[in-house]
């Protein structure tokens, strides 16, 4: 089942993404068209904008993917699409985009969990082997998954309130700082001093693997508002000691997390997915983290880690050799817990 070629469409969140993968693990094309500008000036994601984006992209992604990797629709074995969990009007697009093709080319059609579509990444990038523990940690996901086979997923723990990446957005807004906010807070977290400041690590003192990141966002923000009434505004050098602060607050939840979730489950390998997996600091921690348990640190590469077709693809070709078909009754679903 090398030679499968498979079509993935995802358009679960803010990216309309499609993509052409084979069995042997290539990404033969790979496309990705963002939301980001056109809910800007909303302050997050507007479904209904949303919606109506991915139906208007979709074909056209999927026609510039199969370009792409120069094949025809009739090259194809299967299409995978996400059916869920996601913002139902985005999935239902991508899911009817996905039954018109496939009803009009008669292929299988495969639905796939989009968190398993993140999960099974490592074992396209890098063709590891089962099982592994998975971090996903991006603006709209914190857990642990131990991924025992392409259909076993086992959640060890997660957030219980927000994503950091989300938190990372809303401490960047605080500041004042460009969107995304992740990466605006790193380049100042980068000239600052994160021991100035001491702010909360949420749920370390509980056992376990949850994770809590909206206390520490309003930390912030009441350290922010102290800092601004006893002088009178905001330096920017205590703008970046804030940064490194919450950086380092994050960074120490996430690895001591980690470090549980291995000892709980001890596998051979602690990979991680999403957005937030850009952060050097929070990468370096939980680098550490897999080393002290002898365990390998695995971070495919960042346009594999946040929303893509390829993962998609992959976790259809992976359900597809489990015997794995949908029909025409494939249903879209805003929530599926793996
Ligand atoms: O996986 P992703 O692209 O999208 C979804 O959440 O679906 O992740 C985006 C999130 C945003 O919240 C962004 O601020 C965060 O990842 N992010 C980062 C960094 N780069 C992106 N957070 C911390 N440090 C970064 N360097
Ligand atoms: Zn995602």
């Amino acid at each position: 089942m090398d030679d499968l070629i498979f079509l993935g469409i995802e358009s679960s969140c803010d990216d309309t993404a499609a993509a052409i993968v084979t069995g042997d693990r290539r990404i033969l094309s790979s496309v990705v068209s963002s939301q980001t500008d056109l809910h800007a000036d909303f302050g997050g994601i507007v479904p209904e904008i949303a919606a109506r984006a991915h139906a208007e992209k979709l074909d056209l992604m999927v026609e510039e993917a199969l370009d792409l990797a120069d094949i025809g629709l009739g090259d194809l074995d299967a299409i995978a699409v996400t059916a869920g969990p996601g913002l139902i009007g985005g999935v239902m697009a991508g899911v009817m985009c996905a039954k018109g093709i496939a009803a009009g080319t008669g292929l299988p059609l495969i639905g796939v969990n989009h968190l398993a579509g993140h999960a099974l990444t490592p074992r396209l990038t890098d063709g590891i082997d089962f099982p592994y523990v998975m971090l996903l940690v991006s603006g709209g996901h914190c857990q642990f998954l131990r991924v025992d086979d392409a259909q076993t997923f086992t959640r060890l723990g997660g957030t219980i309130d927000d994503a950091p990446g989300e938190a990372f957005d809303k401490l960047a807004k605080l500041l004042a700082l460009p969107q995304p906010g992740g990466p605006s807070v790193e380049a100042e977290a980068a000239l600052g001093d994160g021991e100035r400041f001491h702010l909360p690590r949420p749920l370390l003192d509980r056992a376990g693997c949850d994770m809590s990141f909206s206390g520490l966002k309003t930390a912030a923000l009441r350290l922010r508002d102290k800092l601004i009434e006893e002088q009178g505004g905001l330096r920017q050098q205590d703008r970046r000691d804030l940064c490194a602060a919450f950086q380092l607050a994050v960074a120490e939840v996430l690895a001591e997390k980690s470090r549980r979730a291995l000892s709980q489950s001890p596998v051979p390998i602690l990979a991680v997915a999403g957005g937030v997996a850009a952060n050097k600091t929070i990468r370096a921690a939980l680098e550490q983290v897999a080393h002290s348990a002898e365990a390998e640190f695995l971070a495919p590469p960042l346009r594999l880690c946040t929303d893509n077709g390829a993962m998609i693809a992959w976790a259809g070709i992976e359900r597809f050799r489990l015997g794995h078909r949908d029909g025409m009754d494939l249903v879209a679903r805003p929530r599926w817990p793996l």
